[in-house]
């Protein structure tokens, strides 16, 4: 007869070798640092653990909640300079190449040749992802930010077409108010009202004015009287806002959408992913039309994920094969089915995508030949981190304070552009 404490000690032996059968194992685990939450964003996650797993290697969620990636920076930060780094973090654009002179990201390149990504991503987006010449960073999806997302009964009641023209849109906004329906729904955070202001500077100035004063910060263009016609849009747009609305998560107002307790709203397309999260269906349930006045033009926003160097060498393997599984045709295809956005690279079969995605992906072509292929400020993928905060500061000021005229707000842009 065993005795007591050695049959309790047998007992947690034989929990422990059930625990460990029940667990996988790794050959190698990578932290991954994002902030994909809302419903639409973990289900597109869930499939890049998913095929990872497939591979052998396990991850471990490094998740800072915050649309549009406004806390992760900072956590990154701090981690990285602590010795201690990610494998990956969701990173973007001119941040790359930022942390890429840090001499702190990992080598991509083997990956690279083995799957011809040269070949496989349009030369803009290749070249983002490299820093003097060397793969640092993987990308994951294109998302288009110059969307209109319209609840179909809502237009429906108020008997109108989808608006393509700022006049019509706001004789839209005026029909769904006297039905008692919130025009437009908006998060009231300077990511999302620069998403919106963004958005309006195309479709009010068009893609050259867009680059010159959103890109190039040129000052002629930031005082411009177009300038003075996108800023009265945007502040007329805010009208049509609830008071609910400040603090409010994107996803909260995309909720409201879906809902039809509110009938349009300004978001990237990650929005859709919401919409076909609640069982929604383009074109049935709701609309995705392109803002008024950009129809013809892009605003990009390319999800990535830079690498860091990493002195474990199987959670290295691991990263490795997590930047092929990014780039495999299967991952593109499974996840921008549920993120909202398209594939990047060649070769993805786009028959699976709803009409909202396949008229990205041509306009995502189209806009790139006729040179209206702008990227988002809002979304990281423009600007030094510095700039992009103060121009953000400058628009969420002017958005919140209706005594703030447009010649001063024009000038806060000015020296905003210059916060290096
Ligand atoms: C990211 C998207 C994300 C959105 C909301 C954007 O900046 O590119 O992937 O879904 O923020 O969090």
């Amino acid at each position: 007869m065993p005795t007591p404490a050695r049959s309790r000690r047998s007992a947690g032996l034989l929990l422990a070798c059930a625990l460990a059968a029940a667990m996988p194992a790794w050959a190698g685990q990578v932290e991954v640092l994002h902030w994909w939450t809302s419903g639409g964003e973990a289900k597109s996650v869930a499939e890049l653990k998913r095929l990872l797993a497939a591979e052998g290697h396990g991850w471990r969620d490094f998740v800072v909640a915050g649309g549009g990636g406004e806390g992760a920076m900072s956590v990154l930060r701090s981690r990285v300079l602590a010795g201690n780094p990610p494998a990956a973090a969701q990173l973007k654009g001119p941040a790359i190449q930022e942390w890429g002179r840090l001499d702190v990201l990992a080598n991509l390149d083997d990956v690279a040749r083995r799957q011809q990504w040269d070949s496989q991503l349009p030369r803009v987006v290749a070249e983002a992802m490299k820093v003097n010449g060397r793969y640092v960073a993987v990308p994951v999806n294109v998302h288009r930010i110059n969307w209109l997302w319209i609840n179909r009964e809502a237009l429906r009641k108020v008997g109108a077409r989808a608006p393509a023209t700022w006049d019509e849109f706001f004789a839209v906004a005026d029909k769904m108010r006297k039905a008692g329906i919130v025009p437009v729904a908006h998060g009231g955070q300077p990511w999302q009202e620069f998403t919106t202001f963004e958005t309006v500077a195309l479709g009010v100035g068009g893609p050259d004015f867009y680059r010159k004063a959103l890109v190039q910060l040129d000052a002629k263009a930031l005082r411009s009287e177009t300038m003075g016609q996108v800023l009265e849009t945007f502040r007329r747009i805010k009208g049509y806002t609830d008071a609910a609305a400040a603090g409010r998560e994107w996803n909260a107002a995309t909720a409201m959408v879906i809902r039809g307790e509110a009938g349009m709203q300004f978001m990237g397309d990650w929005a859709k992913g919401e919409f076909l999260a609640a069982q929604k269906q383009p074109n049935r349930d709701f609309l995705c039309v392109s803002a008024p006045g950009t129809a013809r033009s892009f605003i990009f926003n390319i999800d990535s994920f830079a690498m860091f160097r990493l002195k474990d060498s199987a959670a290295a393997q691991a990263q490795q094969a997590l930047a092929a599984t990014i780039m495999s045709k299967e991952f593109q295809q499974v996840f921008n089915l549920n993120k909202g956005s398209v594939p990047v690279g060649t070769g993805v079969d786009m028959g699976k995508f709803d009409l909202c995605a396949q008229e990205s992906s041509a306009y995502f072509v189209a806009s790139s030949m006729v040179n209206a292929l702008v990227p988002s400020v809002a979304h990281k993928m423009a600007l030094p981190e510095k700039t992009e905060a103060a121009l953000k500061d400058v628009v969420a000021a002017f958005w919140n304070n209706d005594q703030t005229s447009v010649p001063e707000a024009m000038d806060a842009l000015v020296k905003a552009a210059q916060v290096k």
